[in-house]
């Protein structure tokens, strides 16, 4: 198999942004108790948080995390999980059908970013409540001093400002699933009104007005255009969100899952025009992935979920704890180079979830941490994209997917600094490897810098994964067979059946 790489130093898509490297923590199943906080854990410190979950946050690198939810969001009183620990209530979750025990708060999320070096990106609940909750939850997070509600906050322990920049309005408020779920019209006019009031609160915050759950619901499009009609000039983001998942007997499809998000993407951006065209707005709407990832959620919405809402309350029980194997990686490595490729679009991304619930981290009560096959691409990807994404031309061998039509079998993306150039690869037959011919005439290179990847581990296939009693079975290993010419103007890599791969060129 054979594929070429064009790409050229003029030909810039945007800046990197490290918001596309972004996670979610929710609190649903054991993200948060279990998952980032377990006090009687041995490696937990003073403040609860488990150390050992905390150093693969920082190994995986994300740079904002959504909190606190999800789903869980459109019923949360965030006025429950602050003061005093001992008088903070326990509550239904709805959403989940699950206890919350509100032990871990506004403040203790914030003590952990700090810890685990990430920005807040905080969602405000639009299920059950409105405007003056969540101007209320934005005073007493960002307002100095001399008010009831920031005077709270510092009665609380913190004397400084949160300070927190990007807030959710709601979460997915198109799916009927979700707690005070609304049509558009009726969303979109809470949303407007919402984010007039946040922005006289804090005119210095950036907004994400909810968009589609994902690209199938039936109000896709439509959707977008009526928010965006109500809001366009108060938002600064419009959310979009996006799981994919291999269904039996599509392996093709799966693997062309990134295919999907580019045109999800193409489509969300074209209703953001055309909405602006129409409105006479000259403002930058950007697109917010902040919920995307591979969930096998056909599994959970068939198997798993039935017996969720007719039990009993449980405290933080096991959910959608998705074990990932080596195709999963493949796809998240493919979603990212998606989310660069399309980067003068997408302002921000969140990989969802971060620990236990469809995560790269897992972690078990007092037991082991370890990376999920789904970890590396994101954490190699987010540590190694720099400078700015060039554009890049494929011309690859292709193959048929029943869900895309016909699909490059290389997919790549490509980012430069004065001084390095890094290819981010994926091949996405199954079977064979293939060779790719990267011409850079262009930005040619002086030296591989380094080259992994991932693939099927010896002696397994792309079913294996990493599991608490297998920690390490799949992880990326040196590529081998990357050779650059003598003027540095082509390079060629072998790139293994089903992989991602990570070139590092200088
Ligand atoms: O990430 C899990 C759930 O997926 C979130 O709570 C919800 O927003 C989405 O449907």
């Amino acid at each position: 198999l054979h594929a070429r790489l064009s790409i050229s130093r003029d030909d810039v898509v945007a800046p990197v942004s490290p918001r596309l490297f972004g996670s979610f923590v929710e609190h649903m199943g054991r993200a948060v108790y279990t998952g980032i906080y377990e006090p009687g854990h041995p490696t937990a410190d003073a403040d609860g948080f488990r150390q050992d979950v905390l150093d693969l946050v920082r190994e995986l690198n994300p740079s904002l995390i959504r909190y606190p939810g999800g789903n869980f969001v459109s019923g949360f009183r965030w006025e429950d999980s602050v003061g005093p620990r001992e008088e903070r209530p326990t509550r239904l979750d709805v959403a989940w059908h699950s206890v919350e025990t509100n032990e871990v708060g506004l403040h203790e999320f914030a003590g952990w970013a700090e810890k685990a070096n990430v920005e807040v990106m905080q969602a405000v609940n639009l299920g059950t409540r409105g405007i003056a909750d969540a101007a209320a939850l934005l005073e007493y997070s960002n307002h100095s001093t001399g008010t009831a509600l920031s005077d709270q906050r510092r009665a609380n322990g913190q004397t400084e400002p949160f300070g927190i920049q990007v807030w959710c309005l709601g979460n997915e408020m198109d799916g009927p699933w979700q707690i005070g779920h609304k049509t558009a019209e009726e969303y979109g006019r809470l949303a407007a009104e919402t984010a007039r009031v946040m922005k006289w609160v804090d005119p210095t915050i950036e907004l994400v007005v909810a968009g589609s759950s994902n690209a199938e619901m039936p109000t896709f499009g439509s959707w977008e255009r009526t928010v965006l009609e109500h809001t366009i000039e108060l938002v600064d983001h419009i959310s979009l969100h996006a799981y994919y998942e291999e269904k039996p007997g599509d392996l093709g499809s799966f693997l062309a899952s990134g295919v999907g998000l580019d045109r999800f993407i193409g489509d969300v951006a074209a209703v953001i025009d055309e909405v602006a065209v129409s409105q006479g707005v000259d403002r930058f709407i950007g697109i917010s992935v902040d919920e995307w990832n591979v969930w096998y959620q056909t599994r959970f919405n068939e198997v798993d979920k039935a017996p969720l809402f007719s039990g009993e309350w449980n405290t933080h029980p096991r959910l959608i704890e998705d074990e990932y194997n080596v195709s999963d990686a493949v796809v998240v490595g493919s979603l990212l180079i998606s989310l660069l490729r399309n980067s003068d679009r997408v302002s921000m991304a969140n990989l969802a979830q971060l620990v236990n619930v469809i995560a790269p981290i897992r972690s078990e009560p007092n037991g082991p941490a370890w990376r999920q096959t789904t970890f590396f691409p994101f954490a190699r990807t987010a540590a190694a994209a720099r400078g700015e994404v060039l554009a890049a031309t494929i011309h690859s061998d292709s193959y048929e997917s029943a869900q895309y039509g016909t699909v490059d079998l290389v997919d790549a993306a490509v980012t430069a600094t004065d001084d390095e150039i890094v290819l981010f690869l994926v091949n996405r037959s199954a079977t064979d490897p293939l060779t790719l011919e990267v011409d850079l005439a262009g930005a040619p290179a002086g030296s591989v810098l380094s080259a992994e990847s991932l693939f099927a581990p010896e002696g397994g296939d792309r079913f294996s994964t990493n599991a608490v009693d297998h920690q390490d079975t799949v992880h990326p290993v040196p590529l081998t067979e990357v050779t650059l010419s003598d003027d540095g103007e082509l390079a060629t890599v072998v790139l293994p059946a089903l992989s991602w791969s990570i070139v590092r060129l200088t």
